[in-house]
């Protein structure tokens, strides 16, 4: 694996470790209060960056591009902010909803670019 496709994929398996770790944690605590966090870090992080790695590995010449390197840090950063924000607004730190709205919209616009970059691969294959 190279470029886009590398770096989504070890996003990817960062996701699904920090989100099962936090899943033993809910189950063996009995503390469900950061379902969410451990939902959105499993399928939303994991299943999604794994998806982006496939795709982009796949097709080469759309992964090695810079528009890809440009999904691949919008959607980073976003996701990994929206996570981490909500983990600390679902234990009680308000303060922080603008962030994850604000981190929301930036996982959005990461899935936009991805559907942009992958227009090409609908044409060719
Ligand atoms: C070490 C492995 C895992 C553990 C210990 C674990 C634990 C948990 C726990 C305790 C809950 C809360 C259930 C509730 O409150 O109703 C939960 C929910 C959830 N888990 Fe996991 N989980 C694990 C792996 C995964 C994986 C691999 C995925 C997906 C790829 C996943 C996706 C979800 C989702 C989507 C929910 C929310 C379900 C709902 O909306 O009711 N989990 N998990
Ligand atoms: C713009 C980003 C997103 C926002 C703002 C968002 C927001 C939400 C909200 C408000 C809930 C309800 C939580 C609750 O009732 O406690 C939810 C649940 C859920 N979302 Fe998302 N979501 C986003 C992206 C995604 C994506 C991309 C996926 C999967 C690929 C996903 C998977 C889920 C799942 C499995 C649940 C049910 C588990 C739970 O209740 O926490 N979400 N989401």
């Amino acid at each position: 694996m190279k470029g886009a496709a590398r770096l989504f994929f070890m996003l990817a398996l960062a996701y699904a470790i920090c989100g099962m770790v936090l899943g033993i944690y809910m189950a063996a605590s009995h503390d469900h209060s950061e379902m969410p966090v451990h939902a959105h870090t499993m399928v939303a992080g994991w299943v999604m960056s794994a998806i982006f790695a496939y795709f982009y590995h796949l097709f080469p010449a759309i992964g090695g591009s810079r528009m890809a390197l440009v999904h691949f840090w919008v959607q980073a950063v976003s996701g990994v902010v929206l996570v981490v924000s909500l983990f600390f607004l679902l234990a009680g730190n308000e303060a922080l909803e603008p962030v994850t709205a604000l981190a929301s919209f930036g996982f959005l616009a990461g899935t936009l670019l991805f559907a942009w970059n992958a227009m090409p691969a609908l044409k060719t294959a």
